[in-house]
């Protein structure tokens, strides 16, 4: 099989090894002379962004490089993006990178013609009407790593400095018109952070199935995306030049994000506190909740579970096949037991239950869970308690 696309769902996607030669006329699709690229500091440094910049040079297009931002992104990295962008005149944004660049370049495309602060764009009842869409800039999206799926995200997450806590900035347009999708950008991604990002897009797969919403479609891509990972996280862990697996993994990525249209739950709900207050690895966070909240959501998935762990090809056509086959991966790729191995403690948890409840994705998990209760379950991720 051939692993080259060109794919207009959920929006145009190229997709294949050495495709980012078409960077240029990606923009140009866009209607882009003068691209601002926006990624983090560390692939600012590597050739693969001054070659962007020399193969748009060679077809007449000046573009400048915006790196001025952190993992776990503040409204301050977009701020001083906005002004970057403007300062340059540019006419549009390549967001290339990892969540981070993804997330902060289709925020300042989204910032860069309001004039109201970005909270105010918050996913809440229906603050997106508050945007001027005129003012919103065309966005080529070009991930690097496999997880976040923020290519064919409608959202970026931005940490709010007033209350230390993580917000969902959403515009349907905030979906990036074009993407990039290259798996030979993604090979030299160390075995940690491709661990780490993949299970963010299996949280993603597990969480979108999960939920109670009524989306079949958002499910369907779900579960065969659960599929890929299964069948090729590891393989990518242990061998990065596997372009294959790498293949699989980049768009496994994208179909994580593509179905947690349909809703998010707990495990991003408990994460992200500790990505705002310690800063610790989204995706490497999620990993280490996952099975936690899925024993605490059991009764209400269980059937779910049966269906997966069939379409999965597990020996345990159940709930427990699930789990152990979740535990045995984790273990595989090197991901940590507790939430106590990346520096959560137990005077954390109580902190943390009331910003996990009030987290946007709380309402998507099948079990309703309150603050009490989200304290005990931050105690058993940090104790490695997998009882309920
Ligand atoms: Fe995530």
């Amino acid at each position: 099989m051939k692993l080259k696309g060109n794919w207009n769902f959920p929006t145009l996607i190229r997709f294949g090894a050495g495709r980012i030669k078409e960077l240029p006329d990606a923009c140009q699709t866009l209607g882009m002379k003068r691209p601002l690229i926006v990624t983090d500091p560390a692939l600012a440094k590597l050739p693969i962004i001054a070659g962007a910049v020399r193969v748009l040079s060679a077809a007449n297009m000046q573009s400048a490089v915006f790196s001025d931002m952190q993992g776990n992104p503040v409204e301050e990295n977009v701020t001083r993006g906005v002004a970057a962008y403007q300062k340059g005149s540019h006419d549009g944004v390549i967001a290339f990178g990892g969540g981070s660049a993804l997330d902060v370049g289709k925020a300042i495309a989204l910032m860069v013609g309001q004039n109201r602060s970005i909270f105010d764009f918050e996913d809440r009842e229906d603050w997106f009407t508050r945007v001027n869409v005129a003012g919103m800039a065309p966005v080529v999206a070009v991930p690097t790593t496999a997880g976040t799926g923020s290519e064919v995200g409608r959202s970026s997450v931005i940490t709010d400095p007033r209350d230390h806590t993580k917000k969902i900035i959403f515009h349907p347009r905030m979906m990036p018109g074009l993407v990039i999708e290259d798996p030979e950008l993604t090979v030299g991604l160390p075995p940690q952070v491709t661990a780490a990002t993949g299970m963010d897009a299996l949280s993603h797969c597990l969480e979108a199935y999960s939920t109670d919403y009524y989306h079949p479609l958002a499910e369907g891509i779900a579960v065969e995306g659960m599929r890929l990972i299964k069948e090729w996280l590891p393989v990518a862990v242990r061998d990065g030049s596997n372009i294959e697996a790498r293949s699989h993994m980049l768009i496994a990525s994208s179909m994580g994000a593509t179905a947690f249209q349909k809703g998010l739950g707990a495990m991003h709900s408990l994460s992200h506190p500790c990505g705002a207050n310690l800063n610790t690895h989204h995706g490497l966070t999620n990993a280490v909740v996952m099975p936690y909240v899925l024993v605490w959501n059991r009764a209400a998935i269980e059937d779910k579970m049966v269906r997966l762990a069939a379409y999965l090809g597990l020996a345990r056509k159940s709930f427990e096949g699930v789990l152990e086959w979740v535990l045995e991966l984790r273990k595989t790729i090197g991901i940590p037991n507790t939430l106590s191995d990346i520096g959560v403690k137990p005077e954390h948890a109580a902190a943390f239950a009331p910003q996990a409840f009030a987290d946007l994705c709380t309402g998507g998990n099948p079990v309703k869970i309150d603050t009490p209760q989200f304290e005990k379950l931050y105690m058993n991720c940090i104790r490695g308690n997998l009882q309920l």
